[in-house]
């Protein structure tokens, strides 16, 4: 069985103090999960990555990254590879978010590059796809999420990586405090397992985690992950306190 994944992404939030105050504060609460039930993951900025891992050691919490180069080595200014978090043992790394997409203007093609350097070095991948509000009031959603998949995973052997997570963030619900329904979530996490099933066999899509994200809180973690499909969440906001953030890690380890 999936074990629930309760991932932070703290985006470009919390300077060193805080972030720091925030896994001292938050790892003897976690004693009290069991681990059997949930993977608590976080992903602060590249800078902490390193000391946070330290910090975590020996805890059940996970230390990743929000993103990672698409390039092996060389003259690159400002990126950080795979290499590099594999060096100090980062656990994952978003890449595809819709923010990269937006703001980087990242493509499905080379978000499949950064994939294939994630698994190159034996880093866990949670590879973003969503819809925008437009997309969505067009009715092609469905085309989209699969364009994105596509785009992703085309040529890559997910049996050979069960390991991979797919985020599923529609775009509108990002930061806005509009959560997609339960059953709206639903609807598209089961498509993306039917087009895991389609691709790649049942024992591969039933072993892929395929997380929602987009205004997850503690009020609303519990109906979405109770979904059949919707194997955790990616959260934002609600992940930057250790109140919240904790809530939503019991609720999630009693379901
Ligand atoms: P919010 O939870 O703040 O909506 O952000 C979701 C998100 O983008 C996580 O990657």
């Amino acid at each position: 069985m999936r074990k629930i994944i309760v991932a932070g992404n703290w985006k470009m939030n919390h300077n060193y103090d805080q972030a720091k105050g925030f896994v001292e504060d938050l790892l003897p609460q976690l004693k009290e999960v069991k681990s059997d039930r949930v993977e608590i993951m976080i992903a602060p900025t590249f800078v902490f990555v390193q000391n946070l891992i330290e910090l975590a050691e020996g805890s059940q919490l996970q230390i990743g990254a929000q993103d990672v180069s698409s390039h092996e080595i060389g003259a690159f200014t400002g990126e950080v590879s795979a290499q590099m978090l594999a060096s100090i043992n980062a656990n994952f790394v978003i890449i595809g978010h819709s923010e990269r997409r937006e703001y980087h203007h990242e493509s499905d093609r080379l978000i499949k590059e950064k994939l294939i350097k994630l698994l190159d070095h034996k880093i866990r991948p949670i590879v973003c796809i969503g819809e925008t509000l437009d997309q969505r009031e067009d009715a092609i959603t469905q085309d989209v999420i699969l364009t994105q998949l596509k785009g992703c995973f085309a040529g890559i052997d997910l049996a050979d990586n069960p390991q991979v997570v797919i985020a599923y963030e529609p775009v509108w619900a990002i930061g806005t405090g509009k959560t997609a329904t339960p059953e709206m979530a639903e609807e598209v996490h089961a498509m993306i397992r039917d087009w895991l099933t389609s691709e790649y066999g049942s024992e591969t899509a039933e072993a892929i985690h395929i997380l929602y994200g987009g205004s997850m809180k503690a009020d609303n973690i519990e109906a979405l992950v109770s979904q059949p499909n919707i194997d955790g969440g990616l959260i934002g906001g609600a992940s930057l306190k250790v109140v919240s953030y904790l809530e939503m890690i019991k609720i999630a380890s009693k379901i």
